[in-house]
């Protein structure tokens, strides 16, 4: 057990990759704060299993762009464990719309969760985790490498924005701390599910692989960002998308 005992927050695990990371930290022997902001039946299903596991874990509403929830959340987890050795930041929200057809507030919004809720998690989490020291992985995305779509630009700008936070938290936190980000291309979640069968057709047919991912192959690869196996990795980007071109 690679985790044994240690205090992992996933912000965004009550569904998708999020979820299948706070399995996996689970069966690893890992402490799991589970956050949600709206599924509280499912994030709540999550500690259900974490606790069949034999593992333990609460589930925390908050919602990653609120400085108050944040700081609410990180008082709960140390509270609860107290303190942490590793903070995933997964939580993340796109509209696919078409660029003309965009609005400032599904901008702003996009870019309040999935950029500024990155900060603000890492700004409280770093102060529990600086003594001990730990890692933090982020989420981003080859959304903000190399897949450009005019119908996520917000989602695009967002997910480059937390490429160049990794880069910057990592020089920032080391060497107590290291940060790297994990770039998933297609995941199969509910995030994908308003997508049309031939879109999905013609990017699968873009992916060598040949094959969306399964979020437990994402979660595979942020444990071991986490791990010690990872111990002198920091400031990297590491692309999951089956390959793609
Ligand atoms: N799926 C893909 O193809 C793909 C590819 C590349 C990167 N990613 C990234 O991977 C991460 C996870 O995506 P996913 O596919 O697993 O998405 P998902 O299945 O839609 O799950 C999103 C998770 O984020 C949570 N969340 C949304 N807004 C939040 C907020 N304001 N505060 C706290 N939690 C919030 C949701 O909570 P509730 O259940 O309470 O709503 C849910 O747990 C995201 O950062 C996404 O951009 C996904």
């Amino acid at each position: 057990m690679r985790f044994k005992d240690k205090v992992v927050l996933i912000t965004g695990s009550s569904r998708g990759i999020g979820r299948a990371t706070a399995l996996l930290f689970a069966q690893e022997g890992a402490k799991v704060a589970v956050n949600y902001v709206n599924s509280k039946d499912k994030a709540q299903d999550v500690v259900n299993k974490i606790k069949k596991l034999g593992s333990d874990a609460f589930a925390i509403r908050c919602d990653v762009s609120k400085e108050k929830d944040v700081k609410n959340m990180i008082n709960e987890v140390i509270k609860k464990f107290g303190h942490i050795d590793v903070l995933v930041n997964n939580a993340g929200i796109v509209y696919d719309v078409p660029l003309k057809e965009r609005s400032l507030e599904q901008w702003k919004r996009t870019i309040d969760v999935n950029l500024t809720g990155i900060f603000l998690c890492s700004k409280y989490a770093i102060p529990h985790m600086e003594k001990k020291g730990g890692s933090i992985v982020i989420v981003s995305s080859t959304n903000g490498i190399d897949c450009f779509n005019p119908d996520s630009i917000d989602y695009d700008v967002t997910k480059a924005g937390a490429i160049i936070l990794t880069k910057d938290l990592a020089i920032a936190l080391a060497p107590k701390i290291r940060v790297n980000s994990v770039a998933p291309g297609w995941v199969d979640t509910d995030m994908n599910k308003d997508l049309t069968k031939e879109f999905i057709e013609e990017e699968t047919k873009r992916i060598y692989l040949k094959r969306f991912a399964k979020p437990e192959e994402i979660a595979k690869t942020i444990l071991f960002l986490s791990s010690d196996d990872a111990s002198f990795i920091t400031g990297s980007i590491l692309k999951v998308d089956g390959g793609y071109s």
